[in-house]
């Protein structure tokens, strides 16, 4: 979508994978969706070292709203978890210097049952979210048909536009199709989304991680070309820092959805995460590979067994590339490779070879020269290949 936002994939949090529909503000008033929730997680992104680096939008997910609209038709917030408004927690939100997102559903519900946008109230939600100084809407895809999903999303893509106020806006309608062509569209999908769900949610564990990359993987002839700046593709959010995967796989996940070019968008508890999540999810090679100007969505360019190679071309002649393990058997596997098995020769001179999460510098190589990795298990090992005649234009550790 053309609206001049995310020319690089958006960065940022949201709730629903860590706090879902938690309403219960009496017994667990620290994680329920409220406005307290959205502060807490404000101040942490403005002072943790987060916003710098960019993870600037602040989402609230589903089971903000009340359970009915007001005499006007409008969309309130619940007044006891959002006794503020909506309006007052963008101000604070913007007053950190950071970006508040919201969400609605295509169909007459939402997921979690709380009112939903018709195709009669498109106009009047987005008028309401952009009145509240909204900056990114999800718009997922509950409790409707095809047809209006088919009518609903373009139809709030203008009303959006029709504000004035330049709003994210992240379709979930594909992940309602099968996410794939002919059935969907991704060509007018790109005109309309900044970016879209195509697959299922991720859930809490390496075992949903992995189908999601392999999802992704086994459609990426259709999938890897539409993503672009302004139009992204979302494998949804990142769980580094929850409970279900360990230090490796948090890595391996972190590799690929920089590797895709996918939207780096948290979902854990800022307030408590470890240092070592932090380190990670703060990597600043990861982020810059990442936010590659270029947007072009790498690769996976070979299988073997459960290795997989993944490769994405990125400014200056720079690549990424990633070779994830998702065996579980204990032992750290080798895996041999050349500049020139990766098809990345076009320097003689060679190129410097940079260890993403060791944060180091490994070596010259030259495209014959053999490169000798190991790649634990459920792991990864993520390099940041440069030209060797080019200088490092920032320092990335
Ligand atoms: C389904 C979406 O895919 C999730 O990301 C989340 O928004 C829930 N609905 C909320 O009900």
């Amino acid at each position: 979508l053309d609206n001049g936002l995310v020319k690089t994939p958006p960065m940022g949090w949201m709730t629903w994978e860590r706090y879902r529909c938690n309403i219960d503000c009496k017994n667990d008033p620290d994680n329920c969706i409220s406005e307290n929730l959205i502060k807490a997680m404000a101040d942490k992104m403005a002072n943790g070292g987060w916003r710098e680096l960019g993870y600037v939008y602040l989402s609230i997910d589903d089971c903000w709203a009340k359970k009915q609209r007001d005499s006007n038709g409008k969309l309130e917030p619940d007044p006891d978890r959002f006794p503020s408004g909506i309006k007052a927690l963008a101000d604070y939100v913007h007053s950190r210097g950071l970006k508040l997102g919201i969400y609605s559903d295509m169909g007459n519900y939402t997921c979690g049952g709380y009112p939903g946008t018709t195709l009669d109230t498109i106009k009047i939600d987005a008028d309401t979210f952009a009145s509240w100084e909204v900056d990114m809407l999800k718009f997922d895809g509950c409790y409707s048909n095809d047809t209006e999903k088919a009518i609903g999303y373009p139809k709030m893509s203008s009303a959006l536009n029709a504000t004035g106020r330049p709003i994210l806006y992240s379709c979930s309608w594909p992940a309602y199709e099968g996410g794939l062509p002919p059935k969907v569209n991704y060509t007018l999908l790109g005109s309309i989304c900044n970016m879209w769900r195509n697959y299922d949610d991720i859930q809490d564990s390496w075992a949903s991680v992995v189908k999601i990359i392999q999802w992704f993987a086994a459609n990426q002839d259709a999938l890897q070309p539409v993503a672009g700046p302004g139009h992204w593709n979302d494998p949804d959010m990142l769980i580094t820092g929850d409970y279900g995967l360990s230090y490796e796989q948090s890595k391996a996940q972190l590799a690929i959805w920089a590797i895709m070019a996918a939207p780096l968008i948290m979902s854990n508890d800022l307030r408590t995460i470890s240092e070592e999540a932090k380190d990670l999810l703060q990597n600043r090679l990861l982020i810059y590979i990442n936010q590659d100007s270029l947007g072009i969505q790498g690769r996976q360019v070979m299988k073997v067994g459960c290795l997989s190679v993944w490769k994405r071309q990125l400014v200056n002649d720079q690549y990424a590339v990633a070779v994830l393990n998702t065996g579980d058997d204990g032992l750290p596997r080798p895996f041999s490779t050349s500049l020139g098995l990766l098809n990345i020769t076009e320097y003689s001179a060679g190129y410097k070879l940079y260890d993403v999460f060791n944060t180091e510098y490994v070596g010259l190589f030259k495209p014959i020269s053999p490169i000798n990795l190991k790649i634990n298990p459920s792991g990864v090992v993520m390099l940041f290949i440069q030209p060797a005649t080019v200088a490092p234009h920032r320092s990335y550790f």
